[in-house]
């Protein structure tokens, strides 16, 4: 057992995962095309510790329940057959909870590190798997990147797993995030979710339309056709809220902001600018951009009523130690 450090960056989603078939293996009811983020990342120390009465975790500095990070801490020491207790450190370089997927690369990071610290060997497929059980979306951050996350059809879940589709500098994407609100949002995209599957009327048309949408971005993404990538993730984006919107009561995640964001981004197409949007459960809208028309599309979200910062990044590798 060592102390151990690893990274990992956010991703968002270009072909959204929005349901389970299995909400207790935590297995999605569908795939999902995202593509991994250079600048947004989660930095997580793990420092076994058999002083420790049961682990400690702190998140920015701040301490939180364990929760889901003492759970995944509890498979890991059962594949090595240890027991120590740990604390872990994570830090973000961006707001946590705030629509920007914080979970995805907390928990490809935690994964990652604590394979590490328990000196476990094991493949970037089971670690993909391993912070699947964390987080859905965290799957996808295990590889740089486009990445593709498989629904699998085992019931135990084991081919639930992301693998790369082409590497980051192939197209090298650049990525705007619009910041229409700081604060943490009102409902986090796992209850978001739970009450879709419930409640919408929409969700099985949902489900079943996602196959399709994800031939026509892996098409798009392997012929670097971006025209053919725009159409298809601001339809699922917008078809994934449709299913929100349906839910009882309705999700409404955005807020005016978003809207002068979304209508802005498409004024911007329609001139002839490389770029799409999509949003996540929360308010806040990811411009996607071809090569060098990033700075362009700052000007004009930093523009729009009700935004609050802008940041552009790149594509970035998939999660790893740190030495
Ligand atoms: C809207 O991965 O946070 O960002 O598996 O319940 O932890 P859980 O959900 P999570 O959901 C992400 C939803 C999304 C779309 C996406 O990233 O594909």
């Amino acid at each position: 057992m060592n102390q151990a450090t690893a990274r990992a960056g956010a991703n968002i989603a270009l072909v959204k995962y929005w349901g389970k078939r299995d909400p207790q293996l935590n297995l999605p009811a569908a795939g999902s095309i995202s593509i991994t983020l250079a600048g947004l990342e989660t930095r997580t120390t793990v420092t076994p510790d058999p002083t420790l009465g049961s682990d400690r975790f702190f998140l920015d500095g701040v301490e939180q329940s364990p929760g889901r990070v003492g759970a995944m801490l509890d498979l890991l020491r059962e594949m090595a057959g240890e027991t120590t207790p740990c604390r872990v450190d994570s830090c973000n370089n961006f707001p946590t909870g705030a629509g920007l997927a914080s979970s995805a690369s907390g928990f490809a990071a935690l994964v990652t590190a604590g394979a590490r610290a328990f000196e476990l060997e094991i493949s970037e497929d089971r670690r993909s798997g391993l912070a699947r059980l964390g987080s859905g979306s965290a799957a996808r951050s295990i590889f740089g990147g486009f990445v593709e996350m498989d629904a699998g059809e085992l019931e135990d879940g084991s081919d639930a797993v992301a693998h790369p589709l082409l590497a980051a500098d192939a197209w090298p994407l650049e990525v705007v995030v619009a910041v229409t609100e700081s604060s943490s949002k009102a409902v986090g995209s796992r209850d978001g979710m739970n009450h879709t599957m419930q409640t919408s009327p929409y969700y099985p048309a949902w489900v079943e339309t996602v196959a399709a949408d994800l031939e026509t971005a892996r098409a798009a993404i392997v012929a670097r056709d971006f025209e053919a990538l725009a159409e298809v993730s601001e339809h699922s984006a917008l078809k994934m809220h449709a299913s929100m919107l349906a839910a009882r009561p309705g999700l409404v995640y955005w807020n005016p902001a978003t809207l002068a964001c979304l209508h802005a981004v498409r004024a911007l197409r329609s001139g002839g600018v490389g770029v799409f949007f999509t949003v996540d459960a929360g308010p806040q809208v990811k411009a996607v951009c071809l090569p060098g028309e990033g700075e362009r599309v700052v000007d004009v979200l930093r523009g729009q009523p009700g935004v609050h910062d802008v940041m552009v990044t790149g594509l970035g590798a998939g999660a790893g130690a740190v030495a």
